[in-house]
């Protein structure tokens, strides 16, 4: 989280900078700021809030110059204020950072001694700590490279130095950074993303690497300071960045593009003529007996689905936990483990560091992600795409459902490697996932009646999802969609064990959401279903055509999503609880693609 940009070259800088803050803007719409050298001197322009506001302030400043940094910020460290908007100064310094400075208290300290302290950040330390080198006589390198050394936790930077006109200092730990080549140009980055319309010949940063720009050329150094050549990387995918076309917003077109998006995730993993996973060999589940998922988000909900399918289908145990707890429990993992990062940016800290854990600890290692020039795709034994295409929204919906449908595939693959599955069941799991497309196209045709709900749901003060079996963490997705999006609070539980407490907050009218599609424990959720109706719950009941016909009119509300084989059932009702949390905040007047206080790609701990 956080974005971070720059450029160094012959041209004005501002206009391309702004352009890719806006690319950035996912990972953090806080505040934004810009830093330019103009003749030599350091001039920046900051805003709170989003990049558009930062603009309307370009506008009137007009400050341009030929080398810059910007920033878009997810405030850590500091109110999201002008004042605690990157870029930092001091003295001759300025700075933009992703990430945090774990030491940064004992750094300001000490630095408080001799120098003024303007924010609230831990950013503005590394300001300091370059400044103060350059005023004891250090040359700008030895001063980025010895301030280095000073700190602590997870860093990517861009420093511009009053007086040196044409030099960025960039550096990488923890946070991602990669390096731009142009003509005559040289760039930084938080992703490809940010520079795909200024070049798409990139260096990707390594852990500990550190680099200095000029337009011409770039120098890296690895953590000992040793020059290093890192391998140049040609990314496809052009200047073009997503746009809403007719849609509202760029959750609803998300929405609306599954039926592709999962379909293109089908055509890797699904060989359509033989009725079979298609997975690369080196992913042979014949050889662990555990496996090992680990995520964050929504991108967690997905792997609690992938344990009910590994497990039903292949009799493979699986472990899904959340990484942030993962990394820090010395979790016991075995070297015949196969483990599994997901995430839709490929980025995200804690799902990172889980999964060099699991490295250090000789697991192999994949990583399904949808942005497969990120760090995890690199780093893993093996990169699973999802191809799902950009997704700007900032709650994920296209990813999800395409993490569900290759974990379902990877779970086939594994079942059948394992002889847990006849071939006649093969087919029929194979043919279920083919039809998805087509039943979430169906789906679709649901949104006019599941807006109608919304209206009724966006004046509930909270709302509780169910559902059993692999419709837990789908009601867990639904509650998550509907918490970070409307602001209704919103909790998803398994239906069994809402009696073991949370049923205590059922009142008179208190909306309920089931999740029941006709399967083997339909009748247990409208068991479920009817002890929360009895206390006066109001109850939308989310199941498919013949769980429609057999629940009667138990429900105040029923969405009858089309009728499909158990296996793919989570990812059909997975487009109910979409639009159900998108209409909600439409009708409450929230900004649906970026919700306050969050981040798309979350980058610090
Ligand atoms: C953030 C996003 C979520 C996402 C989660 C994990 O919190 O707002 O939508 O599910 O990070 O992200 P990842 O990129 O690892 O899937």
């Amino acid at each position: 989280m956080c974005g971070i940009i720059g450029i160094t070259g012959r041209k004005f800088v501002t206009d391309r900078l702004i352009d890719g803050l806006k690319r950035l803007e996912y990972r953090g719409y806080d505040s934004s700021g810009i830093a330019v050298l103009t003749d030599g001197s350091l001039q920046r322009e900051r805003a709170e809030g989003k990049i558009k506001n930062l603009e309307a302030k370009l506008n009137a400043a007009n400050i341009d110059g030929q080398s810059g940094i910007a920033h878009t910020r997810w405030a850590t460290h500091g109110v999201p204020n002008e004042t605690n908007a990157h870029p930092h100064f001091s003295g001759r310094v300025g700075v933009v950072h992703n990430g945090i400075i774990e030491n940064f208290l004992e750094l300001r300290k000490e630095l408080s001694k001799t120098r003024e302290f303007r924010t609230e950040t831990d950013t503005e330390v590394v300001a300091h700590l370059v400044d103060a080198a350059l005023e004891q006589g250090d040359n700008p390198k030895d001063a980025f490279r010895k301030s280095l050394k000073q700190l602590t936790g997870a860093y990517a930077f861009g420093v511009i130095i009053d007086g040196v006109e044409d030099q960025i200092f960039c550096a990488r730990a923890g946070s991602p950074l990669a390096i731009g080549i142009g003509e005559g140009e040289m760039y930084i980055g938080s992703d490809a993303m940010a520079l795909t319309q200024l070049t798409n010949n990139l260096i990707y940063l390594e852990e500990g690497d550190w680099a200095i720009l000029t337009p011409d050329s770039y120098e890296i150094f690895d953590r000992q300071d040793k020059p290093v050549t890192r391998e140049a990387t040609i990314i496809s995918g052009g200047p073009a960045m997503a746009e809403k076309g007719n849609y509202r917003h760029f959750m609803l077109k998300e929405i609306y593009e599954q039926p592709e998006t999962v379909g293109r995730t089908l055509a890797n993993y699904i060989d359509e003529f033989r009725l079979t996973a298609n997975i690369p060999p080196e992913l042979d589940f014949s050889e662990f007996d555990r496996i090992v998922i680990i995520a964050c988000g929504t991108a967690c909900y997905a792997a609690m689905v992938a344990k009910y399918w590994f497990e039903q289908l292949g009799g493979v145990a699986v472990d899904v936990d959340i990484a942030s707890e993962f990394r820090y429990r010395k979790p016991v993992i075995s070297k015949n483990s196969l483990f599994i990062a997901v995430s839709q940016s490929g980025e995200t800290a804690d799902t990172l560091a889980a999964l060099r854990y699991a490295k250090e600890h000789g697991t192999k290692t994949a990583a399904l992600v949808n942005v497969m020039t990120s760090t995890m795709a690199r780093e893993a034994d093996i990169a699973l795409p999802i191809n799902a295409g950009p997704e700007i929204g900032v709650a994920s919906t296209k990813a999800f459902t395409s993490q569900l449908t290759a974990l379902a595939s990877l779970a086939l693959s594994a079942a059948v490697t394992r002889r847990a599955l006849s071939r006649d069941a093969e087919i029929r799991l194979a043919r279920a996932l083919i039809e998805t497309p087509r039943l979430i196209k169906e789906s679709l045709l649901l949104d006019g009646q599941i807006e109608r709900l919304a209206f009724e749901l966006s004046s509930s003060k909270q709302a509780f999802y169910l559902g059993r079996g692999s419709q837990v963490p789908i009601a867990y997705e639904g509650a998550l969609k509907l918490k970070e999006i409307s602001y209704i609070h919103a909790e998803g539980y398994a239906a069994g064990e809402l009696k073991h407490g949370p049923i205590a907050l059922i009142e008179d009218g208190t909306p309920v959401i089931v999740l029941a599609p006709y399967d083997n424990l339909f009748e247990k959720t409208i068991s479920n279903l009817q002890e929360v109706a009895s206390r006066g719950a109001k109850i939308i009941l989310i199941t498919d055509e013949t769980g429609a016909k057999s629940a009667g009119d138990l429900a105040s509300y029923v969405i009858t999503m089309p009728d499909s084989d158990s296996f793919v059932a989570p990812i059909i009702m997975t487009l109910a609880v979409q639009l159900l949390a998108y209409h909600t905040a439409v009708h409450l007047g929230t900004d649906v693609d970026q919700p306050r206080n969050l981040a798309k790609s979350v980058t610090v701990e």
